[in-house]
């Protein structure tokens, strides 16, 4: 598709703030443009130009003043590694010194970096969005490394939005990107999701339990634009951002199908909207819950490899829709590799990468070179290691993640189908198919309206607290509890921080007796 950068710039100029419009870096080092026609005269024509330049000019240390000569990164073999292998075998260690790794060494990893990040990290990143066919149908398109996903949405905001802005949320969704909305002064709309829910009666029927049509529900969605001018946010501006948690939902853990998707495209670009896909747990894709072998986890068949992954599992990203530049891609380093980095990258078209980028000139520049380097020297490794590229060594080890968290979901939906509390209706489950929650939702139906949902919610909560679970009330993490009353009774729980499946295992006992303790024997 041929887009140029001033294709976009003429067409994206409109969605970014008045603010970011204001925030470009004032420089004290660049030429002044009001010399630039000023010639050399004649006597410096005639005169060679020193080629060692001795750069007074730069207000950097000297290398020579950091005080750390080399890092060793002792690198794992799989999740959960707790052998001293990677301790004892060479080709698990990861030696950054002054000149290791030639592209990306000590002097340069501890001294100011570029603002977009270290090139090295940031041609992977764009190989790696290639390689799993994730690249949009465009060649405009850029990325740029950031503080971690929050930080990419907080910069995303301010970009593109202001007071005159709307922005369109799931109903349930992450909700600190709210701070960031509401931050750059822009308001938020809710739009439904569909969440499947399996519950004591549909579970041997498979009928209502529609995998392929959870996620944004898009003819909700699409009635509501079509409707803007006469629906309930007909006061509002019509909404020029869509947020979307697109894979493995926080907190509903639903994904969106490429279907789906492409409908939602075909809106974005219908009523001229920017899709923001926040995508932390995109590649942690969970196969689906085989109720008849539950233990089945197919990333452990000796056959399952990376090719299958990404022609099976994988769900591909917005972006591989994207002919015109309308879709930014957030991906964080927080869930697969690890949260204390501070470490994402935002991909989308030219145009808006510059302005976030300019943004970024002026708030926290480039993200800590010292985090981009203990990536990139990780990845080198186990590329070296395993004796593959560097985006497949990476992807080997998502699908190490993505496994475990297979097995751990395998645990935690087995044992729930298996409970008293389940088959006496208690609750029902959303099988979540990507990332790292685990939804119940609480039946009160049996109670005959004796408490409203909200404050049911916040009774058997403390039945879970007294028998030690800790969960998340998922209407706190509702735009609209109005709206979103149907699922109300949500809790979401992650099934990432545990140690093993069986403190899972134990903590869904625990569900369960809060349940059975709730319903059954609380003293009114
Ligand atoms: C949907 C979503 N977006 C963003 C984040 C923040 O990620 P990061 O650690 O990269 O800032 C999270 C973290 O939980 C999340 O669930």
């Amino acid at each position: 598709m041929t887009v140029t950068y001033e294709d976009l710039e003429r067409h994206y100029s409109k969605f970014v703030s008045a603010s970011a419009m204001r925030k470009k870096l004032v420089t004290f080092w660049l030429p002044d443009p009001n010399y630039s026609h000023l010639e050399e005269d004649d006597y410096l024509k005639s005169k060679e130009t020193k080629k060692d330049l001795i750069p007074l000019s730069l207000g950097l240390p000297n290398s020579g003043f950091f005080p750390i000569k080399s890092i060793d990164l002792n690198i794992v073999d799989h999740p959960f590694d707790n052998s001293n292998d990677d301790i004892t075998n060479p080709k698990n260690i990861a030696n950054i010194t002054k000149t290791n790794p030639v592209e990306m060494d000590l002097s340069h990893v501890l001294q100011y970096g570029d603002t977009k990040g270290l090139s090295p990290l940031l041609e992977f990143v764009q190989d790696f969005i290639k390689s799993v066919g994730n690249q949009p149908l465009y060649d405009e398109w850029d990325t740029i490394i950031a503080n971690g996903s929050n930080d990419s949405l907080f910069k995303i905001f301010e970009t593109l939005a202001d007071e005159n802005t709307t922005v369109l949320v799931e109903e349930f969704s992450f909700i600190p990107v709210l701070s960031a909305i509401y931050g750059a002064g822009a308001k938020a709309v809710p739009t439904k999701l569909k969440i499947p829910v399996v519950n004591k009666d549909n579970f041997n029927s498979n009928i209502p339990y529609n995998k392929h049509n959870e996620g944004i529900d898009v003819e909700y969605l699409s009635d509501m634009l079509d409707n803007w001018a006469t629906g309930p946010y007909k006061h509002m501006a019509k909404p020029t951002l869509l947020y979307t948690v697109t894979t493995g939902q926080n907190p509903t853990g639903v994904s969106t199908s490429m279907e789906n998707k492409q409908k939602i495209i075909d809106l974005a670009k219908k009523h001229d909207f920017i899709i923001i896909e926040d995508d932390p747990y995109g590649y942690l894709r969970l196969p689906l819950f085989n109720r008849s072998n539950p233990n089945e986890n197919i990333y452990q068949a000796d056959d399952f490899n990376s090719t299958r992954y990404l022609k099976d599992i994988m769900i591909k990203s917005y972006l591989s829709l994207d002919d015109d530049g309308r879709v930014l891609r957030l991906e964080t380093f927080s869930k697969v590799f690890a949260p204390g980095l501070r470490l994402s990258f935002i991909a989308g078209n030219k145009y808006i990468i510059k302005q976030i980028l300019d943004y970024t000139d002026v708030s926290t520049r480039g993200a800590s070179s010292v985090s981009q380097s203990l990536v990139y020297s990780t990845l080198k490794t186990m590329s070296q290691r395993d004796n593959k590229p560097m985006c497949e060594a990476w992807l080997d080890w998502i699908i190490q993640v993505a496994k475990e968290y297979t097995e751990r979901r395998n645990a935690v939906l087995k044992t729930a189908y298996e409970s008293e509390a389940f088959k006496k209706g208690y609750f029902s489950v959303i099988e979540p198919s990507a990332g790292m929650f685990v939804d119940f939702e609480i039946n009160f139906n049996s109670l005959n309206g004796e408490f409203c949902d909200i404050e049911g919610m916040n009774r058997i909560n403390k039945y879970f607290v007294k028998n030690g679970l800790g969960v998340v009330l998922a209407y706190k993490m509702a735009l609209d509890v109005e709206l979103s009353k149907d699922h109300s009774t949500l809790i979401r729980t992650a099934i990432s921080f545990a140690d093993e499946p069986k403190d899972l295992i134990e903590a869904v006992n625990r569900l369960n007796t809060s349940c059975i303790e709730f319903f059954e024997k609380r003293i009114k």
